[in-house]
């Protein structure tokens, strides 16, 4: 039988109880993964208390209120809090989501929060996407033509245009590629989710003529085929967008060129 053996810096240890707000009549429990990778300490949970009364609904404004309140070297990425910028992604009561649309009112119990899955940690609850930005990058997300550049703009039909609905919403919350087994298993080399939602964004876009070569990048065991239709994304995205039909569509259109 296979054995397996942690490093001993991976092991997540009990960390500190923080202090119960004075006079807070409605407290939420929250417990945050932190690591700083200064310290040379194990990863530790942190205890917080926070004042619902004081705070607004969401986990990303508990997160705020810690920061501001408590503890102000808990680090975590945020923008927009309107569920458009895709920086507040993490595992929250065991699922990849965003911070700033999930209410603390759906979570049963304790909150518990910790980094996305499978990614190199910076710091807390902020994850590395180096790698997820560089294939994002590496299918080549802009319109590609050889035709003569039109006078004024490249145009679309509105049947054509509505063929993008359902892949141009993607925000790159990295939700969906963090909760693919296939991917945690093979992230330097399947593509994952994401990468491929958006790549057949651009093999679906009717002005885009780099059809042909986009699929060439894309025929290969691991960047492509790794996925098992496990199904995972589609449950994961935030945007209700479902990658694994993407990747479907984008096999379909690697058989039809065969016939
Ligand atoms: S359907 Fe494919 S891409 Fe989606 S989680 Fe499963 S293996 Fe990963
Ligand atoms: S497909 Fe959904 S889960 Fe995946 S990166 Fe885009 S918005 Fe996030
Ligand atoms: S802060 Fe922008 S999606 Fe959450």
């Amino acid at each position: 039988m296979a054995q397996f053996t942690l490093p001993k810096n991976s092991k997540i240890t009990d960390g500190k109880t923080w202090a119960y707000p004075t006079g807070a009549r409605d407290v939420r429990e929250c417990r945050i993964y932190r690591w700083n990778p200064d310290d040379g300490k194990n990863p530790r949970m942190d205890t917080y208390y926070v004042d619902r009364g004081d705070c607004g609904p969401m986990v990303l404004d508990a997160l705020i209120w810690i920061k501001n309140n408590i503890d102000p070297t808990l680090t975590f990425r945020r923008s927009c809090r309107e569920g458009v910028c895709g920086s507040c992604s993490m595992n929250i009561d065991g699922t990849n989501t965003l911070a700033c649309t999930k209410a603390m009112a759906d979570i049963k119990g304790v909150v518990k929060i910790y980094p996305l899955p499978h990614m190199p940690v910076v710091k807390d609850l902020v994850p590395d996407l180096t790698n997820f930005y560089a294939q994002h990058a590496a299918i080549e997300p802009w319109l590609q033509t050889t035709s003569p550049t039109p006078q004024k703009e490249w145009k679309q039909s509105h049947e054509d245009r509505q063929k993008l609905d359902g892949l141009y919403e993607c925000i790159l919350c990295a939700c969906c590629s963090t909760a693919c087994p296939s991917y945690w298993w093979n992230s330097e080399r399947f593509m994952g989710p994401a990468a491929l939602l958006q790549a057949d964004r651009w093999l679906k876009d009717s002005r885009d003529e780099a059809t042909g070569r986009r699929l060439d990048n894309l025929e290969d065991p691991f960047r492509l085929y790794r996925c098992h239709t496990i199904m995972n994304c589609a449950k994961a995205c935030p945007k209700s967008l479902n990658p694994a039909k993407a990747i479907a569509e984008i096999r379909r259109m690697m058989v039809e060129r065969q016939v």
